[in-house]
């Protein structure tokens, strides 16, 4: 199959997925692959870890707004809305994330930083499934790159959750709901 040339509209897709994949890394490595945690290339990234999300965020923007502008999108049409929802609803959640990366919404939102950024897994289901649905059956030469990265960071998160299951099954608390019950005295 002969793969199109990605338009620059596309190759703003692209740069956003990788750096929004580059954002997930740092935290699924340290969890999976505790070993890593030493290793120069996770340090960094976390250090760098806001900008990069900026970066991810302005790509998505600039995406947007070409395609918008190429297929005439109107999103006061419900139904042309609908079929847009998951690019829609990545960029409303990378528009999130990306105002309230500074010091000062950590500190004014508390323990709701942490929920709102939660959102982020949210996310990389949504683009998983934009990439799919849009590009069905007529790829560029990025398409497979991303479609594998976002492939890994997806298995990567489903890894870290199984991993945390399991470790939270063997608290003491369910511990010694599970222990044998000893002999009485
Ligand atoms: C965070 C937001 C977004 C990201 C990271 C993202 C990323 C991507 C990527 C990686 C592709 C595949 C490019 C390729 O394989 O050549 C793509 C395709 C596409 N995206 Fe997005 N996207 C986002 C938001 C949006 C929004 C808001 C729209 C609304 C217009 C949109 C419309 C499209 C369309 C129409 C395609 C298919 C392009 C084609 O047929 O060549 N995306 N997107």
């Amino acid at each position: 199959m002969a793969l199109d040339v990605a338009p620059l509209s596309n190759q703003l897709g692209f740069f956003s997925l990788i750096c929004y994949c580059l954002t997930l890394l740092p935290t699924l490595l340290r969890i999976v692959f505790p070993q890593t945690k030493q290793t120069e290339i996770p340090k960094w990234l976390l250090l760098q870890r806001r900008l990069i999300g900026i970066l991810a965020f302005l790509f998505a923007v600039g995406h947007g707004v070409l395609l918008i502008k190429k297929r005439n999108i109107d999103f006061s049409d419900v139904t042309t809305a609908w079929v847009y929802i998951q690019g829609i609803c990545t960029l409303l959640i990378f528009t999130l994330l990306a105002v309230t990366s500074n010091d000062w919404s950590v500190k004014k939102l508390k323990k709701h930083w942490k929920q709102l950024h939660q959102l982020t897994y949210l996310a990389m289901f949504l683009l998983t499934w934009h990439v799919l649905d849009k590009m069905m059956g007529h790829w560029t030469q990025v398409t497979p790159i991303s479609l594998i990265l976002i492939g890994l960071i997806d298995g990567l998160f489903i890894w870290r959750r199984w991993i945390e299951c399991r470790g939270s099954a063997k608290t003491p608390a369910a511990q010694s709901m599970s222990a044998k019950p000893t002999k009485p005295n």
